[in-house]
């Protein structure tokens, strides 16, 4: 009706669509979920307190998920891993079922879900539970499935996200499991300084949030140059494989074109034949330990004519692009596990602008939903 029309209107702000509205609200998103949590140097988790012991005695964290919450579980897996010492492994909700894979009673199952009612994760919940796990929720939505039937859990405050495209919440889900990895490691002095580092990190994020977010002409510009293209490939690695991942996934879901993240180790073990001079490729080289890899596999695919985007730190665009031929996309440089919250940025505008420009559905994509309940 007009009415409801006009309630959306009001509710999108100025903004021309809800994505578009979520992707910009990032700063705040990121604020409100890190309120009260970071007092004096430590975290505070209020839905966790009681369970650190028992989590820290477990011999695996295992994250499992679906989709964008799926990706954000594995840009947090390396951290989790560095922090707490305990081994993470990964789990697609849906695998885990069709596999019915191993899980133990020293277990901690770690469940990821912005609206907290995905089918195969709640499937995958019942499972752990009937395993013996103590299974942990991540979520956005109070009062959801997910938070009520875990044993403990933490609400990632990102305020209602109503794009059927994650984005705001996948930025705060990695911030509270970073916050996670934190508190479970609070108790070893070896980790000291590198805790410290990144909570003075989580500080920054909104600010850094804002000032990656001034991409956005030159996003839109970017989507203008792919307009016509059939797929776009995406190279990432350690921590940023989940941002190749989460980049390549918001252009499927909304603007409907063939995409692939990447690992960039992978490159020569296949998709080295795609690369020509039409394909576009995306390679997200910040810096961190990978760094020198990433310019190593820039030089490959130029010697191969690979067209191009590259997403580096600021000041870094003649050590990523030495021959000035590439489009370069410059980003400010954060805590190197928390890079990852920074780099998705530019990717979303670009999916968001892409998906107008090419003149589909931004909020509502083609067959799919913001919540799957069924199987
Ligand atoms: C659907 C949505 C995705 C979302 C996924 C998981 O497929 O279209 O945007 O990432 O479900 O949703 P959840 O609410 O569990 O995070």
């Amino acid at each position: 009706s007009v009415l409801e029309m006009e309630v959306e209107q009001i509710k999108k702000g100025n903004y021309d669509h809800f994505m578009q509205k979520e992707i910009h609200e990032q700063p705040h998103s990121l604020t409100t979920t890190m309120r009260g949590r970071l007092k004096d140097g430590a975290v505070l988790l209020g839905g966790l307190k009681e369970h650190l012991k028992t989590i820290r005695r477990s011999r695996r964290v295992v994250f499992i998920g679906c989709g964008t919450s799926y990706n954000a579980a594995l840009a947090a897996r390396t951290f989790v891993e560095e922090l707490t010492g305990i081994p993470v492994t990964m789990e697609v909700a849906s695998d885990l079922l069709d596999r019915q894979g191993p899980i133990y009673r020293e277990d901690t199952a770690v469940f990821v879900s912005q609206s907290g009612e995905t089918a195969d994760t709640l499937l995958a919940l019942d499972y752990a539970l009937e395993n013996g796990a103590l299974c942990v929720g991540i979520t956005n939505t109070v009062g959801s499935t997910l938070s009520r039937r875990t044993h403990c859990g933490i609400h990632i405050n990102a305020g209602c996200e109503i794009g059927v495209a994650s984005t705001k919440a996948y930025t705060s889900q990695i911030v509270v499991m970073a916050m996670m990895a934190l508190a479970i490691g609070s108790d070893q002095i070896s980790t000291q300084a590198r805790r410290e580092a990144i909570i003075s990190g989580l500080f920054s994020l909104p600010s850094n949030a804002s000032q990656v977010l001034k991409l956005d002409s030159e996003m839109k510009e970017l989507a203008s140059s792919l307009i016509d293209s059939e797929s776009l490939l995406v190279f990432g690695r350690g921590y940023n494989y989940a941002t190749a991942l989460e980049g390549a996934l918001k252009v499927k879901e909304v603007a409907l074109m063939h995409s692939e993240g990447m690992f960039a180790g992978e490159m020569k073990h296949g998709p080295l034949a795609l690369v020509d001079e039409n394909l576009p490729i995306i390679v997200i080289a910040t810096r961190d330990a990978c760094f020198s890899k990433q310019q190593s596999v820039i030089q490959q695919l130029l010697s191969r004519k690979g067209r191009l985007i590259i997403m580096c730190s600021k000041g870094d665009a003649s050590a990523v692009n030495p021959g000035g031929s590439c489009r370069v996309i410059e980003v400010p440089k954060v805590a190197d596990c928390l890079q990852p919250v920074i780099n998705i940025i530019p990717l979303q505008l670009l999916a968001y602008h892409l998906t107008v420009l090419r003149g589909f559905d931004v909020d509502q994509p083609r067959n799919l939903a913001k919540s799957v309940t069924t199987q």
